[in-house]
């Protein structure tokens, strides 16, 4: 089912993704969570953090990660995905992955294809949540990606370091310009996507990535080959939705059996 939400503010927005996870680890307590860095997931994992869950067992994967910082850089996301997901929901940081974590130079070779076993070790990624760049991006899948990528090392849009310079005191030179990064064939594989976005800076891509046309130079819409795709967004970020009326009709009359 893909279904397209819009909801009044994030918080709402990261509150209904928290009730899709929430369902899944109560059925499921050693479920395998995709996890994204980003400032928008952030709504997701408070709304989560307050409601009694047992996150111990669950084992996580992110979806990417710079290359070149140091180990224990803050603002790795090793380090981005421990304050923000795995402390704050109390996982078990042993079950929780990030591609190419610490790794420099030629330990990068082969680290995606050492990923995607771990991946594929653990029966698969139940859910994955995502946010979107401006360009398109899913993970760090800038435009041009294959639709059958798997975790690999790619190189960065200057537009995206711009967007992360905010994460290095405004320095954009300071962003990383390589990452690893699950491909779309990886993300494509996980049982349910659901993609947030907020924002009026995410309207383009939003609608680019709901709406179409498929294709490669904008990553994002990869998601609408997958059957299974909750998309959450704000009004803002709803904006150049063309069925954005029917998506809110859609929501407003589903069937009591599907809430
Ligand atoms: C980052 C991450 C993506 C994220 C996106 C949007 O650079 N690599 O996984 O979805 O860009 O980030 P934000 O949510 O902060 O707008």
């Amino acid at each position: 089912m893909a279904e397209t939400v819009i909801v009044p503010d994030a918080a709402t927005g990261g509150a209904l993704a928290a009730d899709a996870i929430e369902s899944l680890v109560r059925a499921r307590p050693d479920a395998v969570l995709g996890l994204a860095t980003g400032s928008t997931p952030l709504t997701v994992w408070r709304s989560l953090a307050g409601r009694g869950l047992d996150f111990s067992r669950v084992r996580g994967f992110a979806l990417d990660e710079y290359v070149g910082l140091p180990p224990g850089d803050p603002r790795s996301y090793r380090a981005t995905i421990d304050a923000e997901v795995v402390d704050v929901l109390g996982l078990d940081p042993a079950l929780v992955h990030v591609p190419g974590d610490g790794l420099s130079g030629a330990e990068l070779a082969g680290a995606g294809e050492r990923y995607e076993r771990l991946i594929a070790a653990a029966g698969g990624v139940d859910l994955q949540v995502l946010g979107v760049g401006r360009t398109g991006h899913i993970g760090f899948n800038e435009p041009g990606s294959s639709f059958a990528s798997r975790t690999r090392l790619k190189t960065l849009m200057r537009v995206s370091r711009e967007d992360n310079a905010r994460f290095f005191d405004g320095d954009v030179e300071a962003v990383p310009m390589h990452c690893v990064t699950q491909g779309l064939g990886t993300i494509l594989d996980a049982g349910r996507l659901v993609l947030l976005a907020f924002g009026e800076a995410k309207a383009d891509a939003v609608a680019a990535a709901v709406e179409g046309p498929v294709t490669a130079s904008m990553p994002a819409s990869a998601i609408q080959l997958h059957r299974d795709v909750l998309v959450i967004v704000d009004e803002a970020a709803a904006a150049r939705l063309r069925f954005a009326d029917y998506y809110r009709e859609v929501w407003d009359n589903r069937p009591a059996w599907s809430r």
